[in-house]
This record gives structure tokens, sequence and C-alpha cells, in this order.
């Protein structure tokens, strides 16, 4: 692997091998997503227990100041929105030249494996990672699901985790489901977990990103679950203890708790 390709990878995985991406592109389809409608104020407090920040051309160059310092892995698909036809649908909305010039770690796209857009997001990867490679930015892909929530198995996340990374992918980012283990195991690189929408419980989260952690993630990608929840501080904190610090989810919910009485 060449040493630019490594260096940015070290960006945004840290050195015990672990990361916390904050994903903050929802509006790139959903629009002002609830508590993201200011992305700028949303992260400002989380930033730094963040190791990346997902974020789209546009919301980057409005809502973050250019001095900052947390890695930026660039959204860089789209072309569809949460009232249109069919969310898989995308395409490449964002060159390699404009990554470049916006000094990103890393760029990611969504792949709707099973869907009518299935080669041509495929093959939007599969593009993306030829071009992105010649300048040694890795490559995230996001295994889409839609509006199809209920596809999330652990023998369909298996197969899109593996199709991403026969595609070249450098890491592929995947909803959580039981049976985790089967989707890392399978998937020659490295997986974070995505959030999905908000749970009905905050443990919830700390459970899920902890049974995923045990069965081989190396992080997560997680927003909703975190901005959208009235304590995000306390919450980014103990999701970051299950990550960085190999604490349990019961620990974790110690952090937060503890994080929301001393508010
Ligand atoms: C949208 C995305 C988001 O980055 C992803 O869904 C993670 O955010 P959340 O935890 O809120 O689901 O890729 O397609």
């Amino acid at each position: 692997m060449d040493w630019g390709m490594k260096n940015r990878l070290s960006q945004i995985i840290k050195p015990d091998g672990k990361c916390l991406f904050m994903p903050i592109d929802h509006g790139y389809f959903l629009g002002p997503t609830s508590k993201l409608e200011k992305p700028g104020e949303t992260i400002k407090p989380l930033l730094p227990y963040s190791d990346a920040l997902f974020v789209t051309r546009g919301v980057l160059r409005a809502c973050v100041p250019p001095d900052n310092t947390v890695p930026i892995i660039l959204r860089v698909s789209g072309g569809t929105s949460i009232v249109g036809k069919d969310l898989a649908n995308e395409c490449i909305t964002t060159s390699i030249k404009e990554a470049i010039r916006l000094n990103v770690s890393a760029v990611g796209l969504s792949v709707f494996i099973g869907s009518d857009y299935e080669r041509q997001t495929l093959q939007n990867l599969a593009e993306l990672v030829n071009e992105a490679e010649g300048y040694g930015i890795p490559v995230m892909a996001v295994t889409a699901v839609g509006k199809e929530l209920q596809k999330r198995d652990a023998r369909y996340l298996s197969l899109c985790c593996r199709i991403a990374a026969e595609l070249g992918a450098k890491v592929v980012k995947t909803y959580w489901c039981e049976n985790f283990d089967k989707v890392v195991d399978s998937c020659p690189v490295p997986v974070v977990i995505a959030g999905g929408p908000k749970t009905e419980t905050d443990f919830e989260v700390l459970e899920f990103v902890y049974d995923g952690m045990k069965r081989g993630a190396i992080g997560v990608n997680l927003g909703r679950n975190i901005w959208q929840n009235p304590h995000p501080v306390p919450m980014i904190k103990a999701i970051r203890a299950i990550i960085h610090e190999n604490a349990t989810a019961k620990e974790a919910n110690k952090i937060y708790e503890s994080g929301k009485k001393n508010k």
C-alpha cells in the first residue's frame, strides 16, 4: 500500500485500530434532518470526541471551519431524495479533484444491493475506487437499504459487505444485526457499524455497539443516536469508551448517566 493511502487510513483509524466516525451527511437526501438543521452548531461539542466527520462538500464548506483538524470523509454519492421515486438511484456527485481540493482523508458512497439500481451503484463504487486509488484516497462503502430497514440481517449484510470489499472499498459501513460476526468474518476489510434511526432506549445503542465491537467491528459511523439524543456529549463519550477503552455496555451506560447528571 502506498504511503499516501496508509497515511490517510491512519488519520481516520486510530493507532488502536478503532474509530468513531461522526456522520452528518443525512441532509443529502433527507434535507434538514431533526437536530441537524444547523450542522455547524450540532457538531461543535462533538468534534473533540470524533475521529472523523462524514459530510458532503456543501456542509463541509458552509458549516465546518477550515481550521478544523478532525479528518474528513467526504460523501460523494447522492442525487436522490426521500420524497423522490427511489433512494437507490444514486450517482457520483463529487469529483476526486474536489476531494483533493478539500484535503479529505477518505471518500464515501452508498451501494444499494438487491435494488433496481444495484448495478449502477456498484459501478459507482468500482469507478470511484479506480479514481481514488490513483491519488491514495481510501473509499468507504455504505451498504444502504433506503427505506427497507427490514433488510438488515446477517445473510443480506454479509453479501453486501463482501461485494463492497471485492470491488475495492477499504472500509465498509453496515448496519448492526444479530450474529454480526458472520458479517465481519466474511468481509476481508474493516467493518464499521452504522447507527440507523434513533432507538427507543439509550441503552439499546450501547448494547448494539458493544455487541458489534465484540464481534469484530472496528468502530462506528453513528449519527442520529448521538446528535438526536438530548444529551449528545455524554452519549458520544459513552460510545467512545466502548470503542477505545473496551468498556462494556453497562460501564458505558454509567459514563452516560454520570455525564447527564454533571451537565
Ligand atoms: C446515510 C448515511 C449516514 O451516514 C448513516 O446512516 C449513519 O448515520 P445514522 O447513525 O444516523 O444512521 O450514510 O445514508
